[in-house]
Order: structure tokens, then sequence, then C-alpha cells
């Protein structure tokens, strides 16, 4: 923030520009009005303008309330609204103080608002990074209130959009048809964002959208606000368009069955809600947060990513010491740098066979794996391969040795017989309850203290919160449990992640359940869905991209027939797929054909000579598999612009119907690049016109390219290195 250096203005205009405050970006502003005294105004968020008075004299300048209360409102939707222990239901905040505190290349600006008459305070929190044009913001509310106040809705943000034809763009899907893309016009009225799972917020919509301001959507012009809630429970992200065609979002915690009863003193502060301004289209708008959450967010999220097997549609429950040890060897031989044990490893008294026990033992299964979890650390060691496995710590089952002795760990109405999810027998444990906390901690500590080179872990959820009950929570906080079970998570994972920094965290959650920003400050990577047909995979990666960088996002070869669709597709294609993320397989190696075999030793080796660029790079989307078509087509390109990676896909063949030009983006239009097909079906054979050819960035990215796509399941990756003399 800087209050305006006004020296240049005339004594009147000082006066009317004196209390602003610019959240300032590299290319972005938010102002706000804040007088002693007044409400706090929100006045402007866009394109950081020459002069403040610009603002003004265009009459965009907003003048809302910055966090709107309820009670003294009208009819204005509200960020906050609580009842006081004297039963009045109305807040009518005015700004006291702020205060600004610098860190590199972060600026917190903190707004600190009073109730005119009751000791109540919010301070509403911005935190601007500035060299990828992002701003976070949330709110902190406490009181010194005799007695505790009802929270009854608790946004982190309210955030008001000048009028224009606004348009969305948001994810919506199910449990194995995750993020796809969305794309509508705003119209008068409110549209809602929400999740009431409990403990998987991204299957159905992710807590995530676009506002497009001026019409629909392009990926490459046009002003474009994107935000993205960091919550991992239930969220309400609500935008609704006025009569005056001014859109207002009010994004937070979803307050349906939470309503909190917050102390005197103590602080609640909700999660961030995260923005960025784009004039750059949805691409300009993806691009500063893939490159703010590598930097800034991400646990470790420029460290490369290995390319690993999974076990889980290999040999899905049945797992033993032969067939790991098979995997290992098969994966290493290829190329392979990591190793997954998924479920199926663990329990004693109760096997786990099935989804129907042994959530909760965490000890090695000594049937199926009498060498223990040493003797498979040992085993990837003698491949030269890292070893990782699959945990569900947050659950249990009733069938368990778990739950035999801590029955009063699980989420229930203990005057109901608790509904059950996976197996009949799965159970959720109770994370608001510290001594739970303290086991799912255990979880992990203890694999981790008698086998430290377990060097990853695919953490699972698989169930909703359908018991709504704490056994630990008292009586008159029962409404807190949607809260308080994601802030108990948070704190084990914290623990986790400051004695393991190193130790590679997968979210998965049913597939792609737990796809957010809450959570990605804790979790390497995220798995976005349980369908692996490549075909399927081509939007849920389109879409996740939206929000999410490519190093997140885990993307796995699978078996033809695919598991899920039945669907067959030639390797080449899985493999052009998967490798726009972070490339991994999950099949059964051996049941490759020889020819396969071959050719996932390649594509891995090519993928290793990507990766930096795929991983690190800046995303450009060229054609998007969402409308329909039956093309798609993205690239990578290296922030110093001398390497780039094209991918280009064509999903269904049909006589007559020519591929598109590719038009390519992002290039240096004054370099030229040496275009390469890699990953080639034959070693040595490219198959397109333009091999070793010398094209300038400036043609190809106002002419661009044909490429040979002539049947079902084409695919190309192509990569482009600057030419240098
Ligand atoms: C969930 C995950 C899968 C797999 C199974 C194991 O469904 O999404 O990837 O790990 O659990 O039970």
């Amino acid at each position: 923030m800087k209050k305006l250096l006004l020296g240049l203005f005339l004594v009147f205009q000082v006066s009317v520009y004196a209390d602003n405050y610019v959240i300032a970006t590299k290319s972005t502003s938010l102002v706000l009005e804040a007088k002693k005294g007044e409400r706090l105004n929100f006045i402007y968020y866009g394109k950081s303008p020459k002069n403040i008075s610009e603002i003004y004299d265009s009459g965009i300048a907003l003048w809302r309330d910055a966090y709107p209360t309820f009670g003294m409102n009208g009819g204005q939707e509200n960020a906050l609204q609580v009842i006081h222990p004297d039963g009045n239901m109305s807040l009518d905040l005015v700004y006291v103080s702020s205060s600004v505190v610098a860190k590199g290349d972060t600026e917190t600006t903190t707004f600190t608002l009073q109730d005119k008459v009751y000791p109540f305070k919010v301070n509403l929190v911005f935190k601007a990074y500035k060299a990828n044009d992002v701003i976070e913001t949330w709110s902190e509310i406490s009181h010194d209130e005799k007695k505790p106040v009802l929270l009854q809705k608790f946004a982190s943000s309210y955030l008001p959009i000048r009028s224009g034809n606004h348009w969305i763009t948001h994810l919506e899907g199910s449990f194995v048809n995750e993020a796809g893309v969305v794309e509508e016009q705003l119209t008068r009225g409110c549209k809602v964002l929400k999740n009431m799972d409990g403990i998987r917020n991204t299957h159905t919509s992710n807590p995530s959208f676009m506002i497009a301001l001026d019409g629909k959507p392009s990926e490459t012009v046009g002003d474009v606000i994107a935000g993205s809630l960091a919550w991992s429970g239930n969220y309400k992200i609500s935008l609704d368009k006025n009569e005056s065609n001014l859109l207002e979002i009010i994004s937070g915690i979803n307050e349906t069955a939470s309503q909190y009863s917050l102390a005197p003193k103590e602080v609640f502060s909700t999660p961030e809600m995260i923005l960025t301004y784009s004039t750059e289209g949805k691409g300009g708008a993806s691009r500063n947060l893939h490159k703010w959450a590598r930097e800034s967010k991400i646990i470790n999220g420029t460290v490369s990513k290995d390319i690993l097997l999974n076990s889980w549609e290999g040999v899905y429950f049945n797992v033993n010491q032969q067939n790991m040890n098979e995997m290992m060897r098969d994966f290493a031989s290829i190329g392979g740098e990591l190793f997954v044990m998924d479920d199926g490893w663990f329990g004693n008294k109760y096997q786990r066979n099935g989804g129907e026990s042994s959530l909760g033992d965490w000890d090695v299964c000594v049937k199926k794996l009498p060498g223990g979890i040493n003797g498979l650390l040992e085993c990837a060691k003698n491949n030269k391969i890292k070893f990782g496995l699959w945990i569900e710590p947050e659950m249990t089952n009733s069938v368990s040795e778990l739950y035999d002795k801590h029955p009063e760990w699980i989420l229930r109405q203990t005057n109901r017989e608790p509904s059950k999810g996976r197996g009949n027998t799965q159970l959720v444990l109770d994370l608001t309850n510290p001594k739970v906390q303290d086991f799912v901690f255990g979880v992990v500590d203890k694999l981790m203290i008698s086998h430290q080179n377990i060097a990853y872990m695919k953490w699972d959820a698989n169930m909703s919160l359908v018991n709504y009950g704490s056994q630990y929570l008292p009586k008159d906080k029962q409404s807190h449990l949607y809260v308080e079970f994601h802030r108990g998570l948070r704190k084990v994972l914290e623990r986790i992640r400051s004695k393991y920094p190193n130790l590679v965290l997968q979210a998965c959650a049913s597939g792609g359940g737990r796809v957010n920003y809450g959570l990605l400050p804790y979790f390497d990577e995220a798995w976005t869905s349980d369908n692996t047909d490549a075909m399927q995979r081509l939007n849920i990666q389109w879409g996740t991209l939206c929000f999410y960088p490519s190093s997140i996002m885990a993307s796995h070869v699978s078996a033809s027939p695919n598991h899920q669709t039945g669907r067959v597709v030639p390797v080449k294609f899985r493999f052009d797929v998967a490798m726009m993320g972070r490339l991994g397989m999950e099949m059964q190696p051996k049941d490759l054909k020889e020819y396969e075999t071959e050719y996932a030793k390649r594509a891995i080796a090519t993928y290793k000579s990507i990766r930096p660029v795929v991983q690190q790079g800046d995303l450009y989307k060229l054609i998007s598999p969402c409308d329909n078509s039956q093309f798609a087509s993205l690239m990578y390109v290296a922030s110093n612009k001398s390497r780039a990676v094209l991918f280009a896909y064509r999903t269904l063949y049909l006589k007559e119907q020519p591929s598109p030009r590719f038009i390519l983006q992002g290039l240096d239009p004054d370099k030229s690049y040496v275009l390469n097909e890699i990953g080639n079906l034959k070693a040595g054979v490219s198959t397109i016109s333009q091999e070793g050819k010398i094209i300038s960035g400036k043609f190809l990215m106002t002419q661009g390219i044909s490429l040979p796509l002539d049947k079902d399941y084409g695919s190309l990756v192509i990569e482009l290195n600057e030419y240098k003399l």
C-alpha cells in the first residue's frame, strides 16, 4: 500500500484523494478509501491507473462498503452477520487505523474497523504479491463483549465489480468427471458456487472462478478477474448482479449449519480469498495464478517432480511382496523414478483386502509383505528409485483395531447409529479432538521415524462428513464442526510440514476432491480424478489448469482398455496427455506389449528432457477441448522464452475435416525457433513437415503451423528451441 503521493495536486484535490489507500502489485491496483470514523470504502480494482484521478474522472470509482455487515445496510447482501449477547443483530463498522508490513515481494495492509456501539472489531487484510499481480484478502473477527457473539455469516471478502457484460468461467463436475469448464453470461440475480460435503470440496464445483468483464471470455484478450478461496471445507461464493449491473461477489466459508460462537478476545480468521486481475484474458489470469502458486503458495512449488508408478490400477488391493518388487523392477527398467504402493498394504488382525476394513491400523500386513516396509525400501534402493505409499489417515472402519480401541474418536451423534461409507464400514475420525489430531500426525510421523527413506505419501480421503456430530465438541459448540474439522486438519498438516518439509505429499480425495489452495501450502501435488481415461482427462486437465499449475497436476498413463470407460486408446496419446502435467503411470507394467514398453521408455526419457518447461514454464492454451471440437492444443514456454513445448491432440478424425492452423503464443516475436517432434512413436522418425526448420516467433504467433493430425487419437509433442547462430 502506498498513501498516494499527491504533491502535484492542487490543495482542493488533495482533500479528495488523501484518504485513498492503494494495494498495488506490478500492474494492478486495489483502491480503498479510509476516513477515520467512517465506513471503509471499496473504490476500484483493476489495471493501475497512471494517476488516481483517472479512476474518479472516468466514473468507475465504486464507493461500496468494503466489508458490508448486516443490520444497517438495507437489502444488500452482507459479508458478516452476527448476534450480540443482548440480541441485537446489527453491526456498523467504521475505519479506525491501518498498518503495513512489507516482507520480500509482499506487502500486507491491515485496516482495523470498529463497531460504533459495541466493542466488536474486524481487521480486513490485503496481502499484495507484487511480482505476480496477486492479492490475497481475508478478515480477522474479534470482540470484547461480555459474552460470546454468535457469528452467523463470516465471509472472507466482498468484491464489487464495475458494471459490464460479465461472463463467468468456473468448474463443475462429479466424481470421475471433475473440473469441467462452464462459461456463461451473468444476468441480474444471484449465481452461487458452493459445497457442503464437509471433507472434500472440489468434485462438483471448485471454489474458483474467472469473470470476464466485457463480454464472452477469451484466452488472450480482455479484462478478467480470477478468484479462488483457500479453504478445504464447505464454501460459498455468491455472485450477485444487481439492478445497476454491478456485480457483487461474496466469498467465504459456507455458513450453513456453521454458526460460530465467538468468545471474547478469540480471533476468527477467515480463509484467504486469492484475486488476480489480467488484461490478457483468461490466459493471463491463469498464468498469474500459476506463477504465484509455484513461487509463493505451494510447498516446494518450484521443485522438480519425479515420474512415478502408482500400484492402484495395476493390482488394486492385491498388494504382495512379489508384485510390488516386480513393479519396482519393471518401472525402474523403463526409467521411472519413484514407486508408490497404493491401498491394501496394511492391517494384520483385520487385513485390508477391500474397502471394508482396517483404516487406522497403519502397520504393514506381514502376511502380504513379510519383508515389511524396509524390504520394499531395500528393493527400491536396489532399483535406484524412490519409494512412497498410500494412507487415508483421517478415516477408520468399524472393522479395525483402531475403532475397537477408540469408538469415541469417530464423528457421530451419540444417540443415533452412524451412517457408514465405503465398504459399509467407513467412518470419519473427529479431527476437532486434539487426541485424534495427535493420532493422525502420528500416522505419518511413525512411518517416517521408522523408515526415513519414504519419499512420498498419497494422502486420501474417501468419505463425506455424513454424521454431523462431534463426540469431542461441547453441546453448545456442535455447530463449529464443519469449521473445526478443517482447522484440525490444518494443525496436523502444519506439524507434518514443519517436521518433514521434503516428504512429497499428494492430496487425493476419491480422485479430485481436494484440488484447492487451502491444502496446497501443505501438499506438493493433487490427484485430479480417479478417471485415468486419456480422452476424458484432456478435459479434466484443461479445467484444472485454469486455476492450478501443471506441476501439481498428477497425470497417469493407465491401461487400455481403460478401467473406467473401457476406451481403447493408443499408448502415444495416453502418454502425450499425461505429459502435460506431472507424468506418472498407474498400471501393471508387465501387461504392456513389447512395443508399448519400448515406447514408454522413450516417452519417459522425453519427459525428463522437457520437464523443466512443462512443470515450471508459462502455460498458453491454444485450442480448447471443451468446445466439443475434435482438437485440443496447449503449450508451455520457459520464462526466458528460449524453449517451448507444444502439445496438439486430435480426439476424433472425420474425413474432409482438416486440422486447423495452430497459432502459437507466448514466444518471443524477435527470436527464431528450431522445431523438432519429440516423443515420436517410432524412434528417430518425425511426422511433421517443420522438422528441423527455423521459424521466427513472430511468424509462429501470427501465421501458425499446420500439423498432420489425421486419425482418431492423433497427438504430437513438438519442442521449440531458440535458434542461435
Ligand atoms: C481412492 C483414490 C484412488 C485409490 C483408492 C484406494 O478412490 O482416489 O486413487 O487410491 O482410493 O482405495
